[in-house]
This record gives structure tokens, sequence and C-alpha cells, in this order.
């Protein structure tokens, strides 16, 4: 049977290879903050920042961007994001305070938390930060706060349930488009025209397609134009969701989906700790799901992906961008993935080797399944090992990554890895572009593991030193 593993080659920076290709650097930093470690590499997170700014400044329409704070914990992106023109999509009360606390201007943040508890509420209209509303029982509460505060809550209105390909699509958030006109009717009259402002409408879609998010903008630009009169709203926000590209090569991906469900049928050894799917299953001989990982390869990604929706045209050919122009509203993105692309790494030292029943090689890492998880079925870009002692003369060796937690299913990566050698206890394994949900989304302290460190760096250095990297 084929045993040889189909490769996955990320695209990488300069930066990442000044750490990886550095043993001693990787080995003072895990003396220092032990391991794992997380490093962001703050120029890249500017350079994604400028990518969008540049493809927006060729519109004539307004626009901001508001980097989606969820997708990364560490504090120092909250300036860097500042620095670099943008504002903060906060997603929970912790969020938001610590924005406040480090002197962000207010009108610099939004809150579209799932949740919002009344303290939140009430943090958010005291300092004037836009709220994007998502049920009526916050609107109601809002109401109440902007009333006993005095205080004027300025809002924006969360819709989903737009019609495509005439099917709703349906989402678990928001207000369903088809109410909107009798919610804003009901509740922004006259006299409670003191306790809100409604400044515009918000919607996130699931999945990355283009044509869904024109054609949502569509339909909420329709709803703009049918409220113009009543209600000047001067934004719409289309939230996250612009998807980015991991891997350097369309062959390989398609190679590896192939090889996937060669061994799900066990047709070739398997490529996965035991022979995991990835969402594709065998019945009876015949491949039956999808592939339930990040789409990681991607030809459209950043700002090509934002032209898209923009040239999404309506049944008049009116284009969204020449719609945007004429109504004079102003676009909101709240990106969060594609914002980070390039700007983190994810380091781990060895613990231990081993070889398993089937005659597996574990690789025992000091870190854990928390500190490298997404909501995707795997992580598909293939790590870099660093050896103390490389050797030219040595056989490549197939292993998986095992974490630290009492659980079987604590393999952090399920794909096999081909390494050019075995590691020994004390080389360093390197995940790479980790810094978009993967380093920090589900990380816990389970077993009183230490949280990771997060680290930055700020600018370009021939050789880096312990000093360059910097705690928030
Ligand atoms: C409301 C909202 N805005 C922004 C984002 C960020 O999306 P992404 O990181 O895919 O750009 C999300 C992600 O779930 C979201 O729910």
């Amino acid at each position: 049977m084929k045993n040889s593993l189909p490769k996955l080659e990320p695209v990488t920076s300069e930066w990442m290879f000044k750490i990886i290709n550095d043993f001693n650097l990787q080995e003072s930093l895990f003396e220092t903050y032990n391991s794992p470690i997380n490093i962001h590499d703050l120029p890249s997170f500017g350079a994604n920042i400028k990518e969008y700014q540049d493809i927006l400044s060729t519109y004539k329409f307004k626009s901001r961007i508001f980097f989606a704070r969820k997708a990364n914990k560490f504090q120092n992106l909250i300036q860097a994001a500042v620095e670099n023109g943008i504002g903060i999509d906060t997603a929970s009360l912790q969020e938001l305070q610590q924005c406040l606390e480090l002197n962000v201007d207010p009108t610099k943040l939004i809150s579209t938390a799932a949740i919002k508890n009344t303290k939140l509420l009430e943090v958010a209209i005291k300092n004037q930060v836009l709220l994007v509303i998502d049920n009526k029982d916050e609107l109601d509460q809002v109401a109440q706060i902007a009333e006993k505060l005095n205080i004027q809550a300025l809002i924006g209105i969360r819709i989903s349930g737009f019609e495509y390909e005439g099917k709703k699509l349906m989402s678990r958030f928001g207000f369903d488009i088809d109410q909107v006109n009798d919610l804003m009717v009901s509740y922004f009259n006259e006299d409670d025209k003191h306790l809100f402002k409604i400044a515009g409408f918000h919607f996130h879609l699931d999945g990355y397609s283009t044509a869904q998010r024109g054609e949502a903008l569509h339909q909420t630009l329709d709803l703009v134009a049918l409220l113009k009169n009543h209600f000047p709203l001067s934004f719409i926000d289309i939230g996250g969701g612009i998807l980015m590209n991991y891997l350097k090569h369309q062959n390989e991906w398609n190679a590896f989906k192939e090889e996937l469900k060669e061994a799900v049928l066990e047709k070739r050894d398997a490529i996965t700790y035991n022979n995991d799917g990835l969402g594709f299953t065998n019945r009876n001989g015949v491949i039956e799901g999808q592939l339930a990982t990040y789409p990681y390869y991607n030809e459209n990604s950043k700002a090509s992906f934002l032209k898209e929706i923009l040239d999404v045209a309506n049944a008049e050919n009116k284009t969204v961008y020449q719609r945007l122009e004429t109504l004079d509203i102003e676009l909101r993105l709240e990106p969060g993935r594609s914002l980070l692309n390039q700007v983190g790494i994810t380091s781990a030292r060895v613990a231990h080797r081993k070889i398993d029943a089937r005659g597996n090689h574990l690789i025992g890492l000091e870190m854990n399944m928390s500190q490298l998880k997404s909501s995707s079925a795997d992580f598909l870009l293939d790590p870099f090992a660093t050896f103390k002692n490389p050797d030219s003369n040595a056989k490549p060796v197939a292993v998986y990554f095992t974490g630290a937690y009492c659980l079987e299913r604590d393999v952090l990566l399920k794909r096999k890895i081909e390494l050019p050698q075995l590691p020994e206890i004390g080389d360093t394994i390197t995940f790479v572009n980790t810094a978009g949900y993967m380093m920090h989304f589900f990380e816990t302290e389970a077993h009183l593991f230490e949280r990771a460190k997060n680290l930055s760096i700020s600018e370009n250095k021939e050789h880096f030193t312990v000093d360059d990297f910097k705690e928030e």
C-alpha cells in the first residue's frame, strides 16, 4: 500500500525563519517564557491592514475597518490596530473594558458581543460605544439603561435571514430582515428619539461566499433606501469572514484531499491519526461527507475577495459599490482571521519520543491541544522542526505530535507529518500562521497548565535576540 505522505507547504514570511532557523534563540525564549510560546509580528499585522486600506481607498464610498479582536487575545495587537488607523470590534465586556483601559477612543470601538449583559450595555452606553443589537430583549434593556443614565445609546441593528437563490440564509443571530421595517417603526419613533441613535445595519454571514455577501448587501441597501426619509442611516457593517490563503500550492491541496479519501477507503496507509477522515466517511466503499476544515488553499483572498463582493450587481445592474456611493453609506468591515495572516507562530519543545503498538512515532510536545485548536477539524499546514544537532544523513521519519492533556484525543495535528530526522528532547516544533483563532480561541488552563506566553516583535531585524520580544 502507498505510504508516502502528502505535503502541505504553508505560505510563510521571512521573519518566521529568523526564529525557526535559530535554535539558540528559541532555546533562550523557552528558558525565559516556557513552552509553548506564541510570537506575533506586528509589521505583518500592519501590512494586512494596509492591504484593506489600499483597496478601499480606490472607491468613492466611505469605509471603516474594525479588527475582530476575538480572533486573537494578545493585547499588543490593540495598540497596533489603533496606530494603523483602524478600530476594534469587541465581542465581550472584557474585550470592551480592556480597550477602554488602554485608552482607545470609544468612537473607534464597537460591540458585537453575542451575549450582552447589563454591565456591558451600561459600559457601552456610558462611553458612547456603538452597540450592534441582536434582539428585542437587548433593545428593551438599552432603552431602560439609556433612560436611567439619561444618555442616548448609539446602536446598529444586526440583520439575518437574507434570501439567496430562493432560500433564506438562516442564522441564530440578529433580526430577520423581513421584520426590520416593523421593528424600526415601532421602536424608533419620536418619543424614543432621546433613547437611541440608530446609525446603521450589520450582518455577518457564515461561510465564505462572495455572492451571498453581495446579495446580502443589496438587500440591506434596499432597506436603507426604503427607510431613508425616516431614518438617515450612515453605515452597513458586513462583519468578517473574508477568506485568506494558508498554502503555497494548489496541487498539494488537491492531492491531499484525494489521498485522504483513498486512506478513508483503506486503499492506502492512513495519513491521519486513527485514519480520521476529517469529515469524509467510508460508506460501503463510497466516500460520503465533506472535508470539515477551513478551506486552507484559496486563490481569492483578502482584497480580491472584498472586490468580488463589491462588484456583485443587482437586478438593475447596479453594483454594490455604486449603490454605496449613491446612497452615501459607509461600508464597515470586521476582519479577524484575515488581518492576522502571517502574523503569528506557535513553538513548542519536544518532551519525549515513543513508538506506539501500531508502530507510530509519537512526539510529545510541551503544549496541549487547546493551544493549537480552531473549530476546524484539523490545522492543515506542515510545521517546521528545529534540531539542536541537524544530521544531513538522517532518514526522514513520519510522526504524530501529542499534547499534555490526559485525553486520548490530545493529538495536536491529526495529520501524520514527515520530518527530516527524528527530533530529540529539547528540539523544537513551530506551527506557522497560528495567530487567527488557532493559538487562543479554545485555550484553557486544564491540569493547571499556564497559558502560553504571547510575545511580539515590532521591527524587522537581521538577527533577533530575546530582548526584541515584548510581552503584553
Ligand atoms: C460578528 C462577527 N464579526 C467579525 C467576525 C470575524 O470573522 P473573521 O475572523 O472570519 O474575519 C466574526 C467571526 O465569527 C463575527 O461573528
